[in-house]
């Protein structure tokens, strides 16, 4: 990947200028620099977020087009922490916006979302991160047994509802995963069809080593559950405590007892 030091500018199309310019000063708060500082021959306008960041409005003659094929929109999404956020809710709500959001139920417990339109259709997503959205909290049910290494083959991962985890068997033994997704908490599904374990929320998957697989790069890996095999091959696991893991390396499987 080409490496880059920061994002600069966004171009958006837009039909009215001077309603566009109204709209990103008035609603989402941002300063007109100036017009005219593109090298375009249609009418342009730069704003300024309070960061480095900058958007520049330009005036197109057609129609705005702000839909992909097939989805439901093309959008942008502006991080503020919480305060940032409170306050532009309530200067939304002042200004008459009704505040909602769709998708909650995809998201991990504190973190929120407002969607707001353009005057042409541009959608915006002001979103907030709980900083505690992947705060470990140990359910408090003991040691769980899961069966014996017999009930297993190689390849087998079986989920467990107390606890929360999965105990996944491979070639050279087993281990048991979190199925708290390490991205924001989603709660993990394994897909035997695809061979991977995938959070609903936003798309992660993993391998059976419990990596990163997605496009989403600095997601670490599924955290890990103490499990122990007993000399008759039953196998116990503490879900209430965690293993962060930066990486899978087989010291973390527990060999099958001879
Ligand atoms: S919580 Fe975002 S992908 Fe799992």
């Amino acid at each position: 990947m080409a490496g880059v030091s920061g994002f600069s500018h966004l171009v958006v199309d837009v039909t009215d200028l001077d309603r566009s310019e109204a709209f990103y000063r008035d609603v989402l708060g941002l300063e007109i620099l100036g017009r005219g500082f593109l090298n375009d021959e249609r009418p342009n306008s730069t704003l300024a977020f309070n960061t480095h960041h900058r958007i520049v409005l330009i005036q197109v003659p057609d129609k705005v087009e702000p839909f992909r094929p097939n989805s439901s929109s093309i959008h942008h999404a502006l991080m503020m922490n919480a305060d940032q956020f409170d306050r532009a809710e309530e200067r939304l709500r002042g200004l008459g916006y009704k505040i909602g959001d769709n998708r909650a139920q995809f998201r991990a417990v504190g973190d929120r979302n407002i969607d707001i339109f353009d005057p042409d259709g541009h959608r915006y997503q002001l979103q907030t991160y709980n900083p505690n959205a992947r705060a470990f909290e140990p359910e408090n049910v003991g040691e769980v047994v899961c069966g014996n290494v017999k009930d297993y083959k190689v390849g087998d991962v079986k989920a467990f509802v107390a606890g929360k985890f999965f105990v996944v068997r491979r070639a050279e033994g087993f281990f048991a995963l979190s199925r708290w997704c390490t991205h924001r908490k989603g709660l993990l599904a394994w897909k035997p069809d695809h061979w991977c374990f995938y959070c609903p929320m936003h798309g992660v998957t993993y391998d059976r080593k419990g990596e990163n697989t997605s496009y989403f790069h600095d997601v670490p890996p599924m955290s890990a559950h103490p499990l122990s095999i007993a000399a008759d091959g039953t196998i116990t696991v503490r879900p209430d405590e965690l293993i962060e893991r930066e990486s899978f390396d087989e010291s973390q499987l527990v060999a099958v007892p001879c």
